[in-house]
């Protein structure tokens, strides 16, 4: 049996007819670039998210960098995150000019540890860059207490999280922005790139309107700024795609409890910690082995039994080869925990789409080889 992980093809099948009527929309409209599809789909993720503004843009590392831009944090700046994201949120950083702060993990969401920020913040730090990584809300609301206690800017790398929610708050109440990504395979991902970012803070949305355009609202009329549109193609996709983001996130859910369920006797490996009183919407199912060497090895083992799992993300940051390429950045304290994620961590298949025996396979391949060791 294979089982792939992902299910673009699937999904693509399952809501062509919306997806094929909203890109004949946009086709016949002859306007692909902000156009009125993207005005559509910027409403309505607004609406989706409960905020007064959504910005469309290139990507989801742009949306990062352009609130950062937005709000005036860059070179001789610090903005403080954690390493054991993709590459991007720290990619982002840099971009804006400013100086990339890495503190440790939470031992056990492996977002960002709220306990470890204030130490990391000097007179120059300026913004703090949480992840809701594998689907799971950061602790948002120790967050903003730090953020509010120092004057800091709070950024939300929501790429991989949309539709989660957090022990009392929603996703974009609790920042001044918060970012997305809607490549492929996020959760609401567009056959492509692009990405925005949504606010209630109106200058960041007046600001990333123009920045995103050269510099432009008005024909002719440009200050400093950059190509990083969403095109209105993309905004027709995701506008379909939006409407089933819910049904699709519970059934991430449903297939993570069925993972949980079978695999909760495992001795060589952990399975995701899940906060209560949140929601986690299972971007991606990450088990972790209890030893860095068994890693490759379980790995291995499914990859040769037909199951496509990956690694996310089995380098960290600060242990990337030539870091940090001349730009600037800082390790605050120890990174264990950061450092044992990406030594142990692997991906299980998880997608909507998945059906029963796809799980159950996963399941029993990754018992037999727990049983093995
Ligand atoms: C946590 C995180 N931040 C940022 C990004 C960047 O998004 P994009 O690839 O759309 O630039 C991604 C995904 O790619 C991501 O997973």
């Amino acid at each position: 049996m294979k089982v792939e992980f992902y299910g673009h093809i699937r999904q693509y099948h399952n809501i062509k007819s919306e997806i094929d009527a909203n890109i004949k929309e946009v086709l016949e409209s002859g306007q692909y670039v902000m156009g009125p599809m993207l005005k559509r789909f910027e409403g309505e993720l607004a609406n989706y998210h409960g905020t007064k503004f959504a910005v469309g843009v290139g990507n989801g590392t742009d949306a990062i960098w352009l609130a950062l831009l937005a709000l005036g944090v860059g070179p001789g700046d610090e903005v403080i995150t954690h390493p054991n994201t993709f590459f991007a949120t720290a990619e982002a950083i840099w971009i804006a000019g400013a100086t990339a702060v890495f503190v440790d993990c939470d031992s056990n969401t492996r977002c960002i540890d709220p306990a470890k920020i204030e130490a990391a913040i000097t007179p120059k730090t300026k913004a703090i860059v949480p992840v809701h990584l594998y689907g799971q809300c950061a602790d948002m609301k120790t967050i903003r207490k730090i953020a509010d206690k120092y004057k800091l800017f709070v950024i939300e790398d929501n790429a991989q999280a949309i539709g989660g929610r957090g022990d009392g708050f929603k996703i974009a109440e609790l920042s001044d922005a918060t970012a997305t990504s809607f490549i492929i395979q996020k959760n609401l991902g567009t056959f492509g790139d692009s990405g925005a970012l949504v606010t209630n803070n109106e200058k960041i949305d007046a600001t990333a309107r123009k920045l995103r355009n050269h510099g432009s609202n008005q024909r002719n009329v440009h200050s400093f700024g950059f190509n990083s549109r969403l095109d209105d193609l993309h905004a027709g996709i995701l506008s379909a795609k939006l409407k089933h983001i819910d049904a699709w996130n519970d059934l991430r859910r449903k297939w993570a409890a069925h993972y949980t369920a079978g695999l909760k006797g495992a001795r060589n490996f952990s399975l995701p910690f899940e906060r209560s009183g949140g929601q986690h919407v299972y971007h991606l199912y990450i088990i972790e082995t209890k030893k860095a060497q068994q890693r490759d090895a379980l790995l291995k083992f499914l990859n040769d039994s037909g199951i496509d799992a990956k690694t996310h993300y089995s380098i960290a940051i600060h242990q990337q080869a030539g870091y940090p390429w001349g730009k600037s950045a800082r390790v605050s304290g120890s990174l264990a925990n950061a450092e044992q994620n990406a030594a142990t961590c692997i991906s299980l298949p998880m997608f909507p789409e998945l059906t029963e025996q796809e799980v159950d396979y996963v399941v029993a391949k990754t018992m037999e080889w727990d049983k093995s060791q």
